[in-house]
């Protein structure tokens, strides 16, 4: 099979919180989106959520025939699927329940279009366990929320083939996203691990008491985190190693990074601790609801994809291959 076929129809499965970014996103691209999703009040809250996101995405630039018109419902998952181009599946992460889920979707999709998966954590090969046609059954990972984050991580599971990743990854690459290709598949992909790895190290100093949750969190966002923002830290290494370059980072500075790596600490992650965490990050908070804590992040982070020059990229290439 071949997956070359446009993509002119976005079928959206599951509209709570990534769901509804992923529309959003794809409405803005000038998609045609339909959504399914069983729970009471769902379209309205999807379209709630599309109507709050529209003015962070027309900041970020709209493509053409971006618009919410082209939102439509359908609580019947059958009908939904049946002229989609490629499927966005973001319903629970529960092992059993997706491969329910998948080999029900794989039944209502035609059979040369992409379905794929937000999962976070389950593996694409656990999800096309029960499809009849697994080879279009893959993972396109984003990162919260979708419709700013570009990061796209897309892996294909034991029977997913080869043409079905390349569509996905142009795909998403044609509308702006970054997608990577994971070429082994891992319980929850690369993202999240990067998270659990510094995660960790945060937790284990905050429990040794060698730093407050606040400074904690400082130390990351008022330090590297701001250069992360910019550029990875390999190629970080490379400016490390001043005029050296990245030569002379690993022949004189990597031995004493691979020290510190030996040093780092694993927490005990006890109830105390846990209750530390929350105590800092309310005083962090400082009376800031969480939506208006996402809003501000929101407004910070399109400020840097402009500067990036990603929107203009991002409306620019949906544009010239959207689906308008
Ligand atoms: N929340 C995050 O930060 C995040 C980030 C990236 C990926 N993900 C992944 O996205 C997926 C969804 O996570 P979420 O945080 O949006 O969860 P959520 O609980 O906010 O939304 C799940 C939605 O699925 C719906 N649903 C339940 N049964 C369904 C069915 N049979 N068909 C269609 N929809 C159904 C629910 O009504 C709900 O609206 C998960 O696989 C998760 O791992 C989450």
């Amino acid at each position: 099979m071949s997956y070359d076929k446009p993509i002119h129809r976005i079928a959206i499965v599951g509209t709570g919180v990534i769901g509804a970014s992923w529309a959003a996103q794809y409405l803005a691209r000038g998609f045609d989106v339909v959504a399914t999703d069983p729970a009471p009040n769902a379209e309205e809250n999807l379209r709630k959520y599309v109507d709050e996101a529209w003015e962070e995405l027309t900041a970020i630039g709209l493509s053409t025939g971006a618009s919410r018109d082209r939102l439509s419902f359908n609580a019947n998952m059958k009908e939904a699927l049946s002229n989609a181009d490629l499927v966005q599946e973001n319903a629970p992460e529960r092992p059993e329940f997706k491969i329910k889920l998948f080999a029900d979707m794989d039944e209502a999709t035609p059979v040369d279009s992409i379905i794929a998966s937000s999962s976070s954590g389950i593996t694409p090969s656990v999800m096309q366990t029960n499809c009849k046609h697994p080879e279009r059954v893959l993972v396109g990972h984003p990162f919260n929320p979708p419709h700013i984050i570009p990061l796209v991580e897309v892996v294909g599971g034991s029977k997913t083939s080869p043409e079905a990743i390349q569509q996905a990854i142009a795909f998403y690459a044609s509308i702006g996203k970054k997608p990577i290709h994971l070429k082994k598949e891992l319980p929850g992909h690369v993202a999240n691990r990067f998270q659990a790895a510094l995660y960790r190290e945060m937790l284990y100093l905050i429990e040794q008491g060698v730093l407050s949750v606040e400074d904690t969190d400082a130390a990351v966002c008022y330090g590297p985190g701001l250069r992360w923002g910019v550029m990875g830290q390999s190629l970080q290494w490379h400016l490390g190693g001043g005029a050296g370059g990245i030569k002379h980072f690993m022949d004189h500075l990597m031995d004493p990074l691979q020290g510190m790596m030996k040093a780092l600490g694993t927490p005990d992650i006890t109830p105390e601790l846990k209750q530390t965490v929350m105590d800092g990050v309310m005083r962090e908070a400082s009376g800031r609801s969480v939506d208006q804590l996402a809003q501000d992040e929101n407004r910070v982070l399109i400020g840097l994809l402009k500067l990036r020059g990603l929107d203009a990229e991002a409306s620019a290439s949906a544009t010239e291959s959207g689906p308008a």
